[in-house]
């Protein structure tokens, strides 16, 4: 949502903290207010699923009353986080996220692990995932009543991942328009589903929650794969962190526009799952492969068709999203020397972050082929849940060791504990209960980055390799180090 052209300020500045002693050469234009900061954060986490997800987390946990409760939970473990990472921001005001966290409390390797799984698996699959979705409601209206072919679904998830990774090397404005008007049309999308539950239950319609909690099923797996599916819709919380160098009085607003935004969406979705819940019996719930599309034309009859394109578009805006934010952690870790430096370069008229950008769509496509959108979410959560907990241990030595630095916003020690048993707890549940050997791959995925980081990055074998293949892509790409936020 934040253009490269409009980062200007190039300035010696100061060492951040007493963590940071070296000096940077660059600093960012301090732009985003908290209301920029709220839509930043509100807008990344509305996105696909909550139009894909309510099904899954259903059909997991068996009942209406036990899916509601796992997504008022996901939004309570997604705000004690956004606490903590609140807090994080503020005690390391730099931007970069888990990834700057990581380098400054666990170290090089750890970060370098991060970063390397981040642009390897976190990225692409995000990137599929919401793709699918998107996939999902074009094709639904085409197929009434029946679910479409997978070779069509992905292949339109295909097309839409090229096209905005085309969008986004081309145009940073353009970039930004798809942006806000995706958010616009979400909002409206998820306030009308709001609307139409609340009429169809003020008519009497809450047969669906009468025996709420019948059916629930609770083993270990099946709440830890319903988190997942949940905490996917909510992911985002934490994406203002990517950019504190550019949030005005970050020790104001990276905590307000945190609670405001998560506060927000907690409520929208939980009342959203009502309305899909008074609307549709579990049963249509859990079958319908496009729930948005199900719930409109039960709603709106034949009128249903307009949610489709409603969630397509929050899908293409999350995707648009995805992309766009691509470049910055790639750009801090470059700065770090932690990724190929020609991840970090933009187009040098566009100012575009293209050879980042092209990279994730490559991999993208091929996390396409074997995917599916619930596989794919599930290993994105835990992935992303493994790293959350390694952030939060961060700030718990950052808060036993480090009490004297300064704090200007601060949290009670007992959030980042609970935020952590829960992120271990979301790491271990579908792994202890029902081990599957795709969850082995990942880790030793992970793993094997630490093995990569020893060669290539500490000892640096092969530079020149690496130069003539950047030198080469440089030349192609008509690409440039960038000394610019990207
Ligand atoms: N919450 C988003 C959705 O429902 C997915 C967010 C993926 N993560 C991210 N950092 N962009 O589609």
């Amino acid at each position: 949502m934040y253009p490269v052209t409009s980062v200007k300020a190039f300035e010696e500045t100061e060492a951040v903290g007493t963590m940071k002693a070296e000096k940077r050469g660059l600093s960012l234009k301090r732009e985003v207010g908290l209301i920029g900061a709220v839509s930043f954060i509100a807008g990344t986490m509305i996105g696909s699923g909550i139009f894909m997800s309510p099904q899954f987390v259903l059909s997991t946990v068996g009942s209406p009353g036990a899916s509601l409760v796992v997504w008022a939970c996901c939004g309570l473990i997604a705000m004690l986080g956004g606490l903590c990472y609140a807090e994080l921001g503020t005690v390391i005001p730099e931007s970069g996220a888990n990834y700057i966290y990581i380098l400054r409390t666990a170290g090089k390797v750890v970060a370098f692990v991060f970063v390397f799984t981040y642009i390897m698996v976190m990225k692409p699959a995000t990137a599929t995932g919401i793709s699918l979705s998107l996939a999902e409601y074009v094709v639904a209206p085409f197929y009434d009543g029946c679910s479409p072919p997978q070779l069509v679904v992905k292949c339109v998830a295909a097309g839409s991942i090229i096209l905005l990774a085309i969008i986004n090397c081309v145009s940073v404005r353009l970039a930004t328009r798809v942006q806000v008007f995706s958010l616009v049309v979400k909002v409206l999308a998820l306030a009308v589903i709001v609307l139409g539950g609340v009429v169809m239950l003020f008519q009497g319609n809450t047969q669906n929650f009468d025996n709420s909690f019948e059916g629930s099923k609770l083993s270990i797996n099946s709440i830890g794969i319903a988190f997942y599916q949940g905490l996917w819709s909510y992911d985002g919380w934490s994406t203002l962190n990517n950019l504190t160098e550019e949030v005005k009085h970050p020790e104001v607003n990276l905590p307000r526009a945190i609670i405001i935004a998560i506060s927000l969406v907690t409520g929208l979705y939980l009342l959203v799952n009502v309305s899909y819940l008074t609307v549709m019996t579990p049963r249509e719930l859990m079958t319908s492969s496009a729930v948005a599309v199900t719930w409109g034309n039960k709603v709106l009859g034949s009128w249903g068709w307009v949610m489709s394109v409603a969630a397509a578009l929050s899908a293409f805006g999350s995707l648009n999203g995805t992309f766009f934010s691509g470049g910055r952690v790639c750009f801090v870790a470059a700065r770090e020397g932690h990724m190929p430096d020609i991840l970090a370069m933009a187009h040098v008229h566009r100012l575009t972050p293209s050879p980042a950008l092209i990279f994730t769509a490559v991999v993208s496509l091929v996390v396409l082929i074997p995917g599916d959108f619930q596989s794919i979410v599930n290993f994105f959560s835990f992935t992303a849940w493994f790293f959350y907990a390694i952030t939060l241990s961060g700030l718990l030595y950052l808060k036993i060791r480090k009490p004297e630095l300064p704090r200007p916003y601060k949290v009670p020690i007992i959030l980042p504990v609970l935020v952590l048993l829960a992120a271990i707890f979301l790491v271990l549940a579908p792994i202890v209960d029902d081990p599957q050997i795709e969850y082995l791959y990942v880790t030793l995925f992970m793993f094997s980055g630490a093995i990569i980081y020893v060669p290539f990055i500490h000892y640096k074998i092969f530079p020149h390799l690496l130069t003539k293949l950047t030198v080469f892509l440089q030349l192609f790409l008509e690409v440039a180090p960038a000394d610019k936020n990207l």
